[in-house]
């Protein structure tokens, strides 16, 4: 079995092999502790490091502080700054959610509704591309070549919210150097920003000039069942997270006929069940984004580009994630044995789980790589 593919099902929440098992999360009572402090801050009784905080851990504190920030921003109440400021005092440089909102706040005066997040590539392209996430993709394309079986043949393949196909750039060279088929027949390429399908597929057709290269403008709920393949591989790399899980369910049920196998990246967080305005989904939001924001703000990357990605990229799923309910808003993380789970409900029984790997561990944000398939 390969390096680190762990076996399944997932063994207990504390297995030390389960992503995420290190990072922040709040138990039945912090959140009971977390809803009786609301309205004191909502009123003006509770004040950042006045009598209230006292009963929080000091881990809780920054994350605390981002929830009665974000819950008095979407008041429209100016004592959210108040709280930000001081929430970032305690989160320093590996966590910017309260820093980055609080100067988002300055700028735009309110938490604005968000526009597309994938408008322009070069937003995503930035974060992409930072250390972090090379050495993610590094890891997602070593265990897609350990965990599928060898293959000959010509591959049909799929990405599902391709981006600006960085990945299958990546992916597509190292599968047949591993042996996983001899060439590639034909790249389906699916996301709904026209500007990603345009740059993925020149991309692609430059790199393989044989191969028949479409690229479809679609979110992939709207066209799953239209989408008849057969496809050897579908993957999706962080793309499958912006749609509910009953969404998810659906568009993967109807997917399920016409694939041999499917690669999942994504983050290990629930921002699925939580609602808008909980102290879970606050919690979850301060660490991972506030995580994303610490690598994409980092020093070495330019202050233009830092701030486009984090403008055009990352603040539209912030501000939906504060701001708007399940249904409407774009973001859907949900924790690996959740994803097992749906999979194993919304593909059927011949589709079983065949491997997964840590992609990426972190002390805020884990990312954990998914392959279930037809075995051999
Ligand atoms: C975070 S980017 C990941 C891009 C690429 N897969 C990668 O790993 O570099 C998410 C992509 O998913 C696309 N997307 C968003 N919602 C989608 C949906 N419902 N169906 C398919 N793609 C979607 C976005 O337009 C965006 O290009």
């Amino acid at each position: 079995m390969a390096r680190d593919v762990l076996s399944l099902p997932l063994r207990s929440e504390g297995d030390a092999a389960h992503t995420g098992a290190h990072v922040l999360t709040l138990s039945p009572n912090d959140v009971a502790t977390w809803n009786h402090l609301l309205p004191e801050v909502v009123s003006g009784r509770a004040r950042p490091s006045g009598g209230a905080e006292r009963d929080l851990p000091d881990e809780q504190v920054g994350a605390f502080r981002f929830f009665a920030g974000t819950a008095l921003a979407a008041r429209s109440d100016p004592r959210a700054f108040t709280w930000l400021d001081a929430g970032a005092a305690v989160d320093g440089s590996e966590l910017r959610a309260s820093a980055y909102l609080s100067g988002l706040l300055h700028r735009r005066g309110h938490l604005a509704a968000p526009e597309c997040a994938f408008t322009d590539p070069r937003a995503f392209v930035h974060f992409a591309t930072l250390p972090a996430m090379r050495a993610c993709r590094a890891e997602f394309v070593s265990f897609a070549v350990d965990s599928l079986p060898p293959a000959s043949g010509s591959l049909r393949v799929l990405d599902v919210g391709c981006g600006d196909g960085g990945l299958l750039a990546d992916l597509l060279p190292a599968l047949l150097e591993g042996g996983r088929w001899d060439e590639v027949a034909t790249v389906t390429l699916l996301d709904p920003s026209p500007a990603m399908i345009s740059t993925a597929k020149t991309r692609l057709a430059a790199a393989w000039p044989d191969a028949r290269v479409e690229g479809r403008v679609a979110r992939l709920e709207h066209v799953a069942s239209l989408l008849q393949g057969p496809y050897d591989l579908v993957v999706g790399s962080l793309s499958l997270h912006h749609m509910p899980a009953e969404v998810k369910r659906r568009a993967l049920a109807a997917l399920a006929p016409s694939i041999d196998h499917l690669l999942l990246l994504e983050l290990d967080a629930d921002h699925d069940s939580p609602e808008v305005g909980s102290p879970l989904l606050a919690a979850s939001v301060h660490q991972t984004y506030g995580w994303m924001l610490a690598q994409i703000l980092g020093p070495s990357t330019p202050d233009e580009v830092a701030r486009e990605s984090a403008d055009e990229f990352v603040a539209p799923e912030l501000v939906s994630l504060l701001t708007e309910p399940r249904g409407i808003r774009s973001e859907y993380h949900m924790r690996r044995e959740r994803w097992l789970a749906l999979l194993a409900e919304a593909m059927g029984p011949e589709i079983r789980p065949l491997g997964t790997r840590t992609a990426l561990s972190t002390p805020h944000a884990d990312l954990f790589a998914l392959h279930v398939g037809r075995p051999g």
